[in-house]
């Protein structure tokens, strides 16, 4: 099987307002982006995700939309995008923009529009339901708290918005909406796109009156229809954000005949340490479970589809605060959850920072930005939560405990703007930043630079086929990978005990190529101690 450019690819998430700010107004922008490749490509990756940077009122920090062929002002221009393109290019690096299609901000033309009375054109392009004001057309919920239905005073209907008031939803079933979308991602395309990371594709086909929201029955028809007109024949990589995936499904999304799209985000792992679906209802990390939820994944996907790698993202909470330790072990922890993720099969992201292990911010309730924290946090005050239980929430899983600003230095705001940063720096970017880690030898920077750099260094990332070893031994994570030829074995303790391994799993495993401890060689695991083999 000949691998496509992104199996053999990893990607860097950059999430633009917090990245590096060129004009000191506190807001990340493409022009510090811009000065920031030379570090990317130091990295290694091959390609960058980046969150959206069109034109947005910023009620959910781009994620609503006002003009998908513009950019927003304090992001920079259209030039310093098409410049970001060229930049990029120069160094090897594509592209990734990150098109929200499921819906649109409140601001958009198309709505604006849309909102001014029933018969006009483009009314039905969002999704609109009759009621009186007082008695919305069901319960259906929004993401963000409260009713999923806005009462629109202009045309004296309900609106259906999945996330906040000011993000109503597209209307898929119009055939013009889809067309609209298509010509706009084909526009990006040729302006210089590399691909596209899709929003909660998922939730496009919602049918309200069912009360559906992910995976409607038309879901699958549009998908293969955005396919065809936009990706096949290509070589652009689509990532979905599939939060209702399951193996089945991912199977549809990244068949490897390209009927859809190159792989999905899917969440199974991500939300094992809560209660149910919701994500502030925390619950210990059941790490048994978390190896099964792997294994079925590589098994299932194995020539069959593709997945994507992450422990992080700009919505989940930085991996070695989570399930690694961000005080005595923070290197080690940091490094061990790099290193278990970078043997699987699948297109590695990272988020920015993950390579320098930054964790979470302990801040106070006033000083986050984020609307899901503070919506969650009137609500549960309102329903009588203590406030204890709402920070200590919020410290766990807040968004914005991944969007601090990126830790350059240790100057003022550890280089990220010379003005007044949108979120507080997190204050431990005095001794975890960018530029001790460069040169460190044991940095988890340079970690993560040898783990991109084995990727391209053997086909058994890219083919092999799992094996867990001891799947029931709670703090030992450890697979196997073999395509006949090559073998890749990694072991990790997952835990702050000793681990004492049985000695021939190391006669078996080959040339050691990376590890959490420098001095890597007794049979005995030391807290958070990772290694990776690789026998060829
Ligand atoms: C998923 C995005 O990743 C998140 O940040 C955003 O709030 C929602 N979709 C709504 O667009």
């Amino acid at each position: 099987m000949n691998a496509k450019w992104w199996q053999n690819a990893v990607i860097y998430q950059v999430y633009p307002r917090s990245y590096c700010d060129s004009d000191g107004d506190g807001i990340g922008d493409i022009p510090g982006l811009i000065s920031k490749l030379d570090y990317i490509q130091h990295l290694g990756v091959d390609a960058i995700w980046l969150s959206p940077v069109f034109k947005s009122p910023q009620d959910d920090n781009g994620y609503d939309i006002s003009d998908y062929q513009d950019i927003e002002p304090m992001f920079g221009s259209l030039e310093d995008m098409r410049r970001l393109f060229a930049e990029a290019g120069k160094r090897g690096i594509k592209i990734l923009v990150d098109m929200v299609l499921n819906h649109t901000s409140d601001e958009h033309p198309w709505f604006l529009e849309a909102k001014q009375s029933r018969d006009n054109p483009k009314h039905d392009w969002y999704v609109w339901r009759d009621s009186t004001p007082d008695c919305p057309p069901n319960d259906m919920l929004s993401c963000f708290g409260g009713s999923a239905w806005q009462w629109c005073e202009e045309c004296g209907q309900f609106y259906f918005h999945q996330y906040s008031v000011k993000q109503p939803d597209l209307n898929w079933d119009n055939p013009e909406v889809r067309q609209a979308l298509y010509d706009m991602m084909n526009w990006w395309a040729k302006e210089g796109a590399g691909g596209f990371r899709l929003d909660v594709i998922d939730s496009i086909a919602k049918e309200p009156d069912n009360k559906v929201t992910a995976e409607g029955s038309m879901l699958h028809p549009y998908i293969r229809e955005m396919s065809k007109s936009v990706l096949q024949g290509t070589d652009l990589v689509a990532v979905g954000e599939c939060w209702s995936a399951n193996p089945d499904r991912a199977k549809l999304w990244s068949n490897p005949d390209g009927s859809e799209l190159s792989m999905v985000f899917q969440f199974e792992h991500i939300v094992l340490d809560q209660v149910g679906w919701e994500k502030w209802n925390l619950a210990p990390l059941p790490k048994v479970k978390l190896k099964e939820v792997i294994a079925k994944w590589q098994r299932e996907l194995h020539g069959k589809g593709w997945n994507s790698l992450f422990w992080e993202n700009h919505d989940v909470p930085r991996i070695v605060s989570r399930w690694g330790n961000d005080k005595q072990y923070r290197e080690q922890s940091a490094k061990m959850l790099g290193i278990f993720l970078f043997g699987l099969q699948g297109t590695p992201y990272i988020f920015q920072g993950q390579e320098l292990g930054m964790t979470n911010a302990p801040y106070e309730l006033e000083e986050y930005r984020d609307i899901e924290i503070r919506n969650m946090a009137a609500e549960r005050l309102a329903k009588g939560y203590t406030m204890e239980s709402i920070m200590e929430s919020i410290h766990a899983k807040g968004r914005d405990n991944a969007r601090t600003p990126m830790q350059w230095n240790d100057g003022e705001n550890a280089g990220f703007t010379t003005g007044e940063p949108w979120l507080k720096v997190n204050p431990n970017y005095v001794t975890i930043n960018a530029e001790e880690q460069l040169d460190r030898e044991d940095s988890v920077l340079n970690c993560y630079r040898k783990l991109i750099a084995l990727r391209k260094s053997a086909d058994v990332f890219f083919d092999g086929e799992y094996t867990p070893i001891w799947p029931e031994w709670e703090e030992f994570f450890a697979y196997r990978r073999s395509n006949g030829k090559e073998t890749l074995t990694v072991i990790a303790n997952f835990g702050e005990g000793e681990l004492n391994v049985p000695a021939d799993l190391f006669a078996e495993a080959g040339e050691l190529c990376v590890s959490s401890y420098p001095d890597a060689n007794s049979n005995v695991l030391r807290p958070y101690e990772a290694r990776m083999y690789l026998k060829k």
